[in-house]
């Protein structure tokens, strides 16, 4: 990780980007400089997208690229998974987002001179993604070889309002003399490998072997191509996975002089040129307006005529109401979503931007997953993960929960496969995939994988989450609850009863993997054991529920799911004699049974050139030690805080803040909360830093591949559960606020059943006021107060809750003797400080691609 720590004491927001080329402005991130060099990285901050359709920050030339990229969410192409050894259950279906035909291409020749941004003459650049208008706009002076300066205005928008479009428009003035321009806008099938320019290939095309394979056999195979007036359309079907595709693009013109229009569309490629004699002063104008349908089971014929549909009624409406409309639709998001933090415009730019990738990633998936890199790149295959759930997910229930409901529906339509999949695995009820698109396991490394078991508990989290948030008893009755039911029945088989002489019985869970992954496949993993406790209880409770409330629905689920009073009594003695390993010795929670007789790993001598650890050491030599990639333990102390003591959380965050490596971008938020909660503020401020600029800072060096949805979610996270201090345990929103020195005001909007209630942090007190809906209770530090519309209220902060300097002592256990005698001295594998590490033998890139976050 690049992040550079400064002492403590300084709490004084970093800068990681140049602001020379990244100017501050609280709503926009602006460009005023093109470089190559990080072409990557631009590419992935300047994404547009919906959570439907994303295109990357590709320049319009076409031509310079880290990765083209154009993204459908959920389309996929799947292959078989071949492993080097075969066992029993492996997962079979690797699954890979496609990259979708390009609209982005719009090339601009001036008396035959093409402009290549990457070699072009430039007067003036600028580069603008408005996160209030929801468009990315660019202007820029070229000065062509023959000294002629032409201006040129761009813009690119995906709908957040249909989520089927993206728009485009392209004016070109000439300031100087009267030259012929032509321009050339196309629909490119890259899978195909066309490309006059012979762009750069794809990175992922090298760093993923699975992908490169693929390549060289067609994915999309073209159902339809043909022109009618302004408009093209090309239709396709994967062929593997048998997802079909159309899309449509349509031209307008506005120009007051004659021009000429040559269409030409083959299979895999559609181009209309433009060509005029433009004067002096007069701007051609065009407009692209590009549709994209996509089905499991539609042919492409019939989602041709969907795109028909979708450019005919953008013509009817006009361009500007769809820009006006993408307004509109960003205006009300932020009213229910902004976090100010005043009087820092770079942080809260930087906040900003990570809340938009929110809304990017998800906001019109409509019954699609989150995927690790939202519609921004093709890293981890367009996978979903628990990142859904644990991350983004707490951010859309309480701000736009209709998002939230549309990807645990998601969640519903998989259940079948889980099932399936428990089956294979042994397990009653239903085991949700560590990593998948169409619901089947795809995580060909069951270790770090399949075996991540709490990902069903993840999932009744976030299910029990909205459906308190919401109180849409109308989704738990007829889908949540069918997932709360199998998840426990999956708990309740998988653990088992263990008596030990003279300390009673206990519910065991052997043979799982925690968050933390670089411990694998582990008993009594502390993360798990709390998780699958809460599942059983909250499906338990849910049941219930329904029996008292909802007699009919009830009735139903007894004759789908053949629930019993007496498997219920199962779920709820399971869950209250569930084992939470506890260490006497140490006074803390052992992230698993033996995870406190392992060495612990020397974080503090370890070059910084051996890090992240899983790109320089085998897993096994990571899995001996007491190393942590991610929050685990701390995760589960912020999930489920009501069931530890704030000793207990102290004790167990100054045991593994010092060995958790964050390697993963899932772990720095979750540190900074329960830093935050603890009173450790400037570290949690500094952790809040590493993760509001993992993208904007390239602080992993991997922003290229795509924004680290997990962690914008969880920017939020830190905001609004770590300074802000909330908590949601029960039904009653919790405060007790921990705002950092040097802040004055930190404001965030909560919804809850229909309430939006503004909540401002000072250093002083805490003011509440409804913004919209009837009212609601708030409890701080333990008061019960009433909100309503009338007025808002303030109550008065006894300063923000425990502040410790600095971060927990790293060698405060060291020389610590174990229950077993032996003594804590940290080591480190025999070779860490050598340099030759035979890289060349190994595609790094490739395992990043497949293990790093
Ligand atoms: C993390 C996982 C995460 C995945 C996708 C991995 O590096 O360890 O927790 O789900 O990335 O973001």
């Amino acid at each position: 990780m690049k992040a550079a720590h400064r002492p403590f004491g300084d709490n004084s927001a970093p800068d990681y980007l140049d602001r020379l080329r990244f100017p501050v402005d609280p709503w926009r991130l602006v460009e005023t400089e093109f470089s190559r060099k990080d072409i990557g990285v631009t590419e992935t901050l300047f994404a547009v997208g919906n959570g439907y359709l994303g295109l990357r920050g590709n320049v319009e030339d076409g031509h310079d690229a880290h990765a083209h990229g154009t993204f459908i969410n959920g389309f996929h192409e799947t292959w078989k998974i071949l492993h080097a050894e075969e066992a029993y259950g492996f997962a079979r279906t690797g699954q890979t987002i496609v990259n979708v035909p390009d609209p982005k291409i719009i090339r601009l020749y001036v008396n035959d001179e093409p402009l290549l941004l990457s070699i072009a003459d430039l007067v003036s650049y600028s580069r603008v993604l408005d996160m209030r208008d929801g468009v990315l706009s660019r202007d820029l002076l070229w000065r062509t070889p023959s000294g002629n300066r032409v201006r040129v205005r761009s813009k690119r928008m995906v709908s957040f309002a249909q989520r089927h479009l993206a728009l485009m428009t392209f004016e070109v003035t000439l300031l100087d003399e009267e030259a012929p321009i032509a321009i050339s806008s196309q629909l490119l099938n890259r899978q195909a490998g066309l490309d006059e320019y012979r762009a750069n290939p794809s990175p992922d095309v090298i760093a993923d072997p699975r992908k490169a394979e693929r390549l060289e056999t067609r994915v999309l195979e073209p159902r339809l191509h043909h022109a009618e007036g302004d408009r093209v359309v090309l239709g396709y079907q994967a062929a593997s996975s048998d997802m079909t595709l159309a899309t449509a693009m349509e031209h307008w013109v506005d120009f007051e002089d004659d021009y000429d229009r040559v269409t030409e569309v083959e299979q895999d490629y559609a181009k209309h040129v433009f060509r005029a004699r433009a004067k002096p002063g007069q701007t051609f104008s065009l407009t692209k307006v590009v549709s994209y349908h996509t089905s499991r089971a539609v042919p492409a014929r019939e989602l041709a005529d969907r795109c028909n549909r979708t450019l005919d009624r953008v013509r009817s409406e006009g361009i500007s109401t769809q820009f006006e409309d993408q307004r509109q639709w960003l205006a009300d998001f932020w009213d229910r979503s902004d976090v100010e933090i005043e009087g820092h415009d770079s942080v809260q730019q930087a906040v900003r931007w990570n809340l938009f990738q929110l809304a990017q990633a998800a906001a019109r998936g409509d019954g699609h997953g989150i995927a690790a890199k939202g519609v921004t790149g093709s890293g981890y295959g367009g996978h979903y993960f628990w990142d859904s759930e644990i991350y983004a997910l707490p951010f859309f229930t309480y701000t736009s929960p209709v998002i939230a409901r549309n990807a645990l529906r998601y969640r519903y339509r998989m259940l079948g496969a889980a099932e399936r999949r428990a089956g294979e695995l042994a397990q009653n009820g239903a085991l949700f995939p560590w990593r998948t698109i169409n619901g089947e396991e795809a995580s060909a490394y069951y270790a770090a994988g399949t075996a991540q078991y709490h990902i069903d508990a993840d999932i009744a989290y976030a299910i029990d989450k909205y459906v308190r948030a919401t109180g849409d008893d109308d989704f738990l009755a007829r889908e949540g609850i069918d997932i709360l039911v199998q998840t426990a029945r999956m708990w309740a088989d998988l653990g088992f009863w263990r008596r030990v002489a003279g300390n009673g019985e206990s519910f065991r869970i052997h043979g799982v993997t925690g968050p933390d992954e670089y411990t694998t496949v582990v008993n009594d993993n502390l993360y798990t054991n709390v998780m699958a406790r809460f599942n059983l209880r909250c499906a338990a409770e849910s049941v219930r529920k329904l029996q008292d409330r909802w007699p009919d629905q009830f009735s139903r689920l007894v004759s789908r799911l053949e629930v019993t009073e007496q498997e219920i009594q199962e779920w709820e003695r399971a869950a209250d004699g569930m084992a939470i390993l506890w260490d006497e010795q140490l006074g803390i929670h052992p992230q698993d049974a033996l995870f406190n007789e392992r060495e612990v790993w020397d974080l503090a001598n370890t070059p910084a050139e051996k890090r992240p650890l899983l790109l320089h050491f085998h897993p096994l030599v990571i899995y001996r030690f007491q190393v942590l990639k991610q929050a685990d333990v701390v995760l589960a102390l912020f999930l489920q805080g009501e069931d530890f003591t704030a000793e207990q959380k102290k004790a167990d965050f100054d045991y593994y803040d010092p060995i958790t490596t964050g390697d993963s971008t899932l772990s720095g938020v979750v540190q900074s909360i329960i830093a935050a909660e603890v009173g450790y503020h400037e570290l949690a401020l500094r952790y809040f830093w590493d993760s509001l600029y993992v993208d904007l800072g390239d602080l992993h060096s991997n922003a290229s591949d795509g924004v680290h949805v997990a962690s914008t979610g969880g920017v939020w996270s830190a905001l609004v559960y770590g300074f802000g201090g909330f908590r949601d345990q029960n039904d009653v929103l919790k405060f007790d606020p921990r705002l950092p020195d040097g802040w004055d005001s930190l404001t965030f909007r909560l919804s809850q059943r229909g309430t939006r209630v503004k909540v401002v942090v000072r250093p002083e007190d805490v003011t509440f006021s409804i913004e919209e809906g009837p009212g609601l209770s708030v409890e701080v530090r333990g008061a019960r107060f009433s909100l309503t519309q009338l007025q808002p209220l303030t109550v008065p902060l006894d300063g923000q809750g425990p502040r410790l300097a600095g971060a927990p002592d790293a060698t405060a256990f060291h020389g610590t003797v174990r229950a077993d005698g032996t003594v804590i001295r940290p080591s480190l594998p025999a070779n860490v400080n050598d340099d030759v590490a035979p890289t060349h033998e190994i595609d790094l890139e490739a395992v990043a691609e497949r293990v790093q976050e």
